[in-house]
């Protein structure tokens, strides 16, 4: 009995610390999602809009740490269409990854793919979205993973939420992306910025698209943070509360206190709010996210609010007086960092450290295989002759890696690898240096030759490989953040800084004991940022800047990582339902 009892302790204790993740009580979650329009009005304006079972934001998904989840995906309308599950690991399973002609061909009208997977060793906020042209506009949701065990912070929860930023456009966002990639010119800009779907009372039209979230004084909330906006970075923070950042990308952090956080497209943010304020006769606080500046293209220079409104003061005579009143937002009157804060950007940042405790330990590679350094940047392509271009100087815009736009093949890439197909589109020759080097972030931004070149070039390693890529952002057109997204893996952020990485000097000064660790890096304006990755999952794998607009424009690559020995380092073989090209 003794025995027993100690092997049921060990075999727990095992699971509990991820050691044997799957293969004791497992429970699989099953969804449907039916991608299908349905009219939705904001603005004023109605029109339809891509949805998940007409839902927008669409559904929550909601598991626990080590379920399998299976996701059946049918495509209800008349275009291609594939689900991203953004930030999950997707260990093996690549076929289940979703970017659309990278890991399997899209679902065509009328067909279900079933996508499934484990969610292995990860907890806290992600989140998933369409990945096929500019679908994620609308289409994308919060995919929560509960822990199995306790939080490592010790404040009772009384209750969390998710907050998801995303873009409304009164337009129809296919004509945004296809006038776009036409003339080359920038993209149209959005008409508001939306917190949960919501507009909020600084939009016209918009009182009762407002989000309001009651809270009770003296307790503390969790609020799950995504940014599924298209291309713009983005400040959040709720009129005189402290927020404790306590998690990024699924990933715990040490806690820390701040007035704001900065949140770019594709990263998430789990803070705590302890309601501790004496709110006015309104019971109510903004809570607000607005541009982080960093680029000097057109973009939306708008506010979306929501309602923090505390309980006890919940009247008739109450809520008659609240948000309508609010016409005007201003950062400085809240004392929050304004639109081109980049100081306030970096502190917020230098502050994120993984937790790196006993249960969460950091597990940064300490030596490295192999560095690349990946130089991502705009272009202006000459215009072809008897073509209109809209860029600057009447010119196009691209963007790049190593100036090598990326072009995505007809045919996916795991399927041409997996299969060894004579017909694949891609070749693995990605330039692991940028072809001659430059004075990255020093150059003139509108007089040097910015063209680029075209291919479908990525990078290859052996499963276990150590790499290192310096993420290098450049002046050309102008300096901007870039949240460069990598699928199928986390990786910690060991250094960044401004102006260009020096080899010789920068990597003595990495943090090799707590970086943070995430998918999504907002690549510092004007600066470098390095990531370190165990390429521990064959397959292949999506990197790309998560400002849709780059994206389109070519500023992706992707690597595959080979099979390691035996099945448990191998990819699995394709599901059955995998869509065919
Ligand atoms: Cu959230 Cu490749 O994307």
């Amino acid at each position: 009995m003794k025995a027993f009892c100690q092997l049921v302790l060990l075999v727990t204790l095992l699971i509990i610390s991820g050691v044997l993740p799957s293969c004791v009580s497992q429970t699989t979650r099953r969804f449907e999602f039916n991608v299908e329009w349905k009219n939705v009005t904001r603005l004023c304006h109605k029109k339809p809009l891509l949805t998940v079972n007409g839902e927008y934001p669409g559904p929550t998904i909601a598991v626990h740490e080590g379920d399998n989840v299976e996701i059946k995906v049918t495509n209800r309308i008349a275009q291609n269409t594939t689900i991203h599950w953004h930030g999950i690991r997707q260990i093996r399973t690549g076929w289940a990854d979703g970017p659309a002609y990278i890991t399997q061909c899209p679902i065509r009208e009328g067909k279900t793919y079933t996508y499934k997977f484990t969610v292995i060793d990860q907890r806290g906020t992600l989140w998933w979205h369409a990945h096929h042209s500019w679908q994620r506009a609308s289409v994308y949701g919060a995919f929560i993973i509960h822990p199995r065990t306790p939080y490592p912070f010790s404040v009772p929860i009384q209750d969390e939420f998710p907050i998801i930023f995303g873009e409304w456009w009164n337009g129809d966002i296919d004509s945004v992306e296809s006038e776009m990639m036409k003339y080359g010119g920038g993209p149209a800009i959005s008409n508001a910025y939306t917190i949960n779907g919501l507009p909020g009372p600084f939009y016209n039209c918009s009182n009762k698209d407002t989000l309001i979230k009651t809270v009770e004084h003296g307790k503390t909330y969790m609020l799950r943070i995504i940014n599924a906006a298209l291309n713009d970075e983005l400040f959040f923070a709720v009129a005189n509360h402290t927020l404790t950042v306590v998690e990024i990308d699924a990933v715990y952090t040490k806690p820390f206190k701040t007035k704001a956080i900065m949140i770019a497209p594709g990263q998430t943010t789990n803070v705590l709010l302890t309601a501790n304020q004496v709110p006015d006769s309104s019971g109510m606080f903004l809570m607000v996210a607005w541009t982080y500046l960093t680029s000097v293209f057109p973009f939306n220079n708008s506010t979306t609010a929501g309602f923090l409104q505390y309980k006890n003061l919940m009247s008739t005579e109450h809520t008659s007086q609240h948000p309508n009143k609010v016409t005007t937002f201003d950062p400085v009157m809240y004392n929050f960092p304004q639109m081109e804060d980049t100081k306030y950007y970096t502190k917020f940042s230098d502050n994120l450290r993984s937790l790196h405790s006993p249960r969460y330990p950091c597990n940064v590679p300490k030596t490295i295989h192999k560095r690349i350094v990946a130089v991502i940047s705009l272009n202006l392509q000459d215009c072809p002759a008897n073509k209109t271009c809209k860029g600057y100087a009447n010119k196009r815009f691209f963007a790049s890696m190593n100036n090598q736009s990326f072009v995505r093949p007809a045919l996916s890439i795991l399927e041409s690898h997996y299969k060894k197909l004579k017909t694949s589109q891609y070749s693995t020759d990605f330039p692991e240096k940028p072809r001659k080097p430059f004075d990255y972030t020093g150059v003139d931004p509108l007089t040097e030759n910015m063209n680029t070149e075209f291919g479908t070039k990525i990078m290859q390693v052996p499963y276990g490989t150590n790499l290192e890529i310096v993420l290098q952002g450049t002046s050309f057109l102008n300096v901007e953040n870039h949240p460069i997204h990598v699928h199928g893996h986390n990786f910690f952020i060991v250094g960044k800084g401004f102006g260009n990485f020096d080899v010789s000097k920068d990597p003595a000064k990495y943090n090799l004991v707590d970086p943070p660790e995430r998918n999504t890096v907002a690549v510092p304006s004007g600066g470098w940022a390095a990531i370190r990755i165990k390429a521990d999952n064959p397959g292949v794998w999506f990197i790309h800047c998560h400002l849709e607009e780059h994206t389109s424009w070519g500023l992706a690559s992707g690597f595959i990582v080979q099979n390691g020995h035996g099945p448990s380092e191998s990819l699995l073989p394709p599901p059955k339902d995998l869509p065919s090209c």
